[in-house]
């Protein structure tokens, strides 16, 4: 069945069904487990891959320009982080054990900020927010996405998991439903990947911006027609450990390019 046929079918069956009802839950198989990257054009690859011409590394740039200012009232991030903080990002959404909460990386900067560069946090989607995340990120561009979903972070885990198998929005689709039972399919110009986050902060062409990972979320919330969650939602952060939790072994790709 085209792709088309199941949204127009599940729209009808929203229509006289129970919202937000839980599905079969299925997972990915390991063995076929793909990056996104795989489902787009030679031509999208080819301009990822192009450290020069991608444009992704505008913000890259911006990125470690902003690791090496000062804030008013603190040092500079590199004047803790001497080396960087290579490989970090792969091992996030992490448990912090002082706020006693998952943080993503965007979070655990923020964190940094507050506690560290006596700064006030950056706001959530903000230019320098994501330049800062696509600079971490791409010190760890190449390792694989290696991230605890066990012990103190299994109940987020959970609670993502089961964002990610519920049917939601006027379409009432689940996560799941697209990106693992339907991934290789087409779906109005796109082929539907397996959802993972391992591109992200990715420059997005449709966007003619980066973006984070929740404005990827809020795009997929919107597309089944359903209320979107503020960005950093302890919801869509509970999503993002579950989509990387399953997408652990990827390589991380970011700054990637999607369509
Ligand atoms: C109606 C089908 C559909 C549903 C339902 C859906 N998405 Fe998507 N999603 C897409 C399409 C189309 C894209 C863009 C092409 C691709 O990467 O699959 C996408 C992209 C993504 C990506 C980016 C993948 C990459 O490599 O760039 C992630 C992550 C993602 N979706 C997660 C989710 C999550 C989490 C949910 C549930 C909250 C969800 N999606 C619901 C269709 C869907
Ligand atoms: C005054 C020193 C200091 C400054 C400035 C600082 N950090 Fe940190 N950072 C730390 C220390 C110490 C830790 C680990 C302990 C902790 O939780 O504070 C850390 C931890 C981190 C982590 C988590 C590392 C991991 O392995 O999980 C990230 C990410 C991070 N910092 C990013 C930044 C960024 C980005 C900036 C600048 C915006 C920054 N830090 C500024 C001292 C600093």
């Amino acid at each position: 069945m085209r792709l088309g046929a199941l949204l127009a079918s599940a729209a009808l069956i929203g229509a006289c069904s129970q919202p937000a009802e839980e599905h079969n839950a299925i997972e990915l198989d390991p063995e076929s487990i793909v990056s996104g990257s795989r489902f787009l054009t030679a031509e999208t690859q080819a301009l990822q891959a192009d450290d020069f011409a991608n444009p992704g590394f505008l913000w890259v740039d911006r990125g470690e320009a902003l690791f090496s200012e000062p804030t008013e009232n603190g040092s500079a991030c590199v004047a803790c982080h001497e080396k960087g903080l290579p490989g970090v990002a792969a091992t996030y959404p992490a448990f912090d054990t002082e706020t006693n909460s998952v943080l993503n990386l965007e979070g655990r900067i923020n964190q940094c900020r507050v506690k560290n560069q006596n700064a006030p946090e950056l706001a959530y989607e903000s230019d320098p927010l994501l330049s800062l995340t696509a600079y971490v990120a791409y010190q760890s561009r190449g390792a694989l996405v290696s991230v605890d979903s066990s012990g103190p972070s299994r109940e987020t885990y959970e609670t993502g998991r089961q964002y990610f198998q519920t049917r939601r929005g006027q379409f009432n689709l689940s996560c799941q439903q697209c990106h693992t039972e339907n991934w290789g399919k087409r779906l109005r110009g796109d082929t539907l990947s397996q959802g993972h986050g391992n591109g992200f902060p990715a420059y997005r062409l449709e966007w003619q911006s980066m973006g984070s990972l929740h404005r990827r979320l809020r795009d997929c919330d919107t597309g089944v027609r359903a209320e979107p969650l503020p960005y950093g939602d302890p919801l869509y952060i509970a999503v993002e450990l579950y989509l990387a939790a399953r997408s652990n072994e990827l390589p991380l790709e970011s700054p990637a390019i999607r369509r």
